[in-house]
């Protein structure tokens, strides 16, 4: 080794020892004739001193240290002395006074700042990742990711679980997303599909006899990208033969307590809360709660049945619901117009709301009222008889100084807007942390609807993948209402983060080819597409669960963060691109010969 030690290591019991280092120029101080330098490596900084009068060849050479310079120091560890100790530094008790200077290599001005005050742009810091990955900071997030995968490996493999590579040059799997493909040259005009994530394979490792499967997979998808998706993302993929969904449950609770255990030193309670997709977009008004923080929604469609409100009323005529939110506030003029743009900003037609009034708002007593002590004010009250605005009052238990917010629209509409507004209250209530690293509330979101109505295609869609096992008693309305079907799918969710996502998987040839049937896929197109799957279905399927979680998604929220490029080496910008290797970038044209390849460019002047 060029080095005896790390620039994080010494300390004062290594006082007198002779050292060498190796590290960067993290900083270069001169201080009237003696240079200081703060040598910098993954494990920490070194201070050095070059004295002219200890040796002034080597000083001389220090003179004309820049920044991010790469060196190897020898020399002796002495102690800084009383009162010059750095107490938050762990080696701020000594210094190494140098004998020795090599540049290993010289560095040019970094255009980013290697220190975690001053973040750079994002452009700049993935066009230079090289460097924002110097910072320490962004080496510890890499070192948490390791760190959760390696106790992924040593979980799963102390439960039985084989580690098994899937292939990364596939036929298409399908995950809902557009395929990234690769042209054959072997077989002009054929194509490879790059995996959107190992499902069909993993469950035929499942026929294979392998019982039990585990993989940190590569999974690679062409979507539109958003702080939580990039074009590659990497999952803990798993499967289990002979299962039912506790048991898989139970298997991913255990994954999660050891992981948080061994990497965060955090005690997860298990079991996991449980809840019903149906009570999910009822409480919450979606698939992925927050469950931080209350604030649930209420339906009042009934409540309000027979009032004089002719927006809510035409909306109800239309299938549509009425749903409030509490806001345990009372809110301003301004504010108030503040929240129906947003909730116009997020598809909402409007919002309605009325404030709760009553003794106890004044702070005059501030319990025992029944609500028939307690009144509505707003600009719409008067469409609403007494006996229906105790009936809101009822159903929302809405207490004096309160605020309901209305959202009337098709039920699809009207939750996505509450949730919105329900997260935006918990955050600007501070019910909830930006950036939490102390509650982490789980909880498994179960019973999906096995079908999604596809508006613009007027179809039905797999709401998850086409190999959910139905839920039994479902099972015999397949074809005949298809949107009542629920199947076994279950999310795994971390505070409102959707982490995971799984099932138990069809394993009977024909109620596989049932579901296609819904969603229009003939035999025909079914054999062309997945035929490998349903053949080897044919030769004893065993039955099978699983589940895919995202482990970028699962580093980042254990860090407090949202964007999961803060957790991957060398991730995508929002359009898609590397700025650092400049990728996706053209081929040469004798590449695109061999595989057969034309490209009818229209250049835009
Ligand atoms: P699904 O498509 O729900 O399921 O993906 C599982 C989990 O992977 C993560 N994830 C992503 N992370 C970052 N960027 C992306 N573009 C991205 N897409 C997905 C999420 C998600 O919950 N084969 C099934 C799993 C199964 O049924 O076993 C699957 O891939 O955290
Ligand atoms: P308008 O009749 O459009 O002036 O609306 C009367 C009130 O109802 C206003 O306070 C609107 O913000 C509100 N409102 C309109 N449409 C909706 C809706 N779909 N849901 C909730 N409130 C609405």
């Amino acid at each position: 080794m060029l080095r005896t030690n790390t620039c994080g290591e010494l300390t004062k019991k290594d006082v007198d020892k002779k050292i060498s280092l190796c590290g960067w120029n993290h900083a270069r101080r001169d201080h009237g004739g003696v240079i200081f330098v703060d040598l910098r490596d993954r494990y920490g900084l070194t201070q050095v001193v070059f004295d002219p009068s200890h040796n002034k060849k080597v000083h001389s050479v220090a003179e004309h240290l820049k920044r991010e310079d790469v060196l190897r120091v020898s020399g002796k560890v002495r102690y800084r002395g009383k009162g010059l100790e750095n107490p938050k530094m762990h080696t701020g008790e000594i210094e190494i006074i140098a004998d020795d200077l090599e540049i290993i290599n010289s560095s040019l001005t970094p255009p980013l700042e290697i220190d975690d005050k001053a973040e750079a742009n994002e452009e700049i810091r993935l066009r230079y990742r090289y460097l924002d990955l110097r910072r320490p900071i962004m080496q510890q997030r890499l070192i948490t990711r390791s760190k959760v995968a390696q106790s992924v490996r040593e979980y799963f493999t102390s439960h039985d679980f084989i580690e098994i590579e899937t292939p990364i040059l596939v036929k298409s799997t399908p995950e809902g997303a557009r395929d990234y493909v690769v042209p054959s040259r072997v077989h002009n005009g054929k194509f490879y599909a790059l995996p959107q994530s190992p499902q069909l394979y993993k469950q035929i490792l499942m026929v294979a006899g392998m019982d039990r499967y585990f993989q940190l997979a590569r999974c690679l998808r062409d979507e539109d990208l958003r702080a939580d998706r990039q074009p590659e993302h990497t999952q803990i993929d798993v499967e289990m033969s002979f299962v039912e969904v506790s048991d898989v449950h139970e298997m991913i609770e255990g994954l999660y307590k050891q992981i948080f255990k061994k990497v965060l030193g955090i005690e997860l309670k298990t079991p996991f809360k449980k809840i019903t997709y149906d009570e999910a977009m009822e409480k919450y008004g979606i698939d992925k709660p927050d469950l931080r923080f209350g604030l649930e929604l209420v339906d009042v469609s009934k409540a309000i049945k027979g009032s004089e409100f002719g927006v809510f009323n035409s909306i109800l005529e239309h299938n549509g619901i009425v749903k409030v939110i509490v806001v345990p506030q009372e809110l301003g003029r301004n504010e108030l117009d503040a929240w129906i743009k947003f909730a116009q900003e997020h598809g909402a037609k409007g919002l309605a709301w009325m404030k709760v009034t009553g003794k106890d708002a004044e702070g005059k007593k501030s319990s025992g009222h029944s609500s028939s002590e307690l009144k509505l004010e707003s600009n719409i009250v008067k469409f609403f008889s007494a006996e229906i605005q105790e009936k809101i009052l009822k159903a929302t238990k809405a207490k004096a100084g309160n605020t309901l917010m209305f959202v009337a629209d098709k039920p699809k509409i009207a939750n996505e807007v509450l949730a919105k507004i329900r997260l935006k209250l918990g955050h600007d209530l501070k019910l909830i942390e930006e950036h939490d690293t102390k509650n982490f509330s789980f909880c498994w979101v179960t019973d999906f609807p096995l079908f999604e109505w596809n508006e613009d295609e007027e179809r039905w869609e797999p709401a998850h993948h086409m190999f959910c096992m139905p839920k039994k008693e479902d099972l015999s309305h397949l074809q005949s209402d298809p949107g009542k079907v629920k199947c076994t799918q279950y999310d795994l969710v971390l505070n409102g983060v959707e982490l995971g996502s799984g099932s138990i998987r069809i394993n009977d040839p024909k109620i596989q080819e049932e579901v296609m049937k819904v969603i229009g896929l003939s035999h025909e197109q079914a054999e062309k597409k997945f035929g490998f799957l349903l053949e080897a279905f044919k030769y004893g399927a065993p039955v099978h669960g699983g589940i895919g979680i995202g482990l970028d998604r699962t580093v980042a929220l254990m860090l407090g963060l949202h964007d999961i490029r803060e957790v991957i080496a060398f991730p995508k910008n929002k359009a898609a691109e590397c700025p650092m290797d400049g990728s996706p970038n053209d081929v040469e044209e004798k590449q695109l010969k061999e595989l057969g390849i034309k490209f009818e460019n229209v250049k835009k002047k």
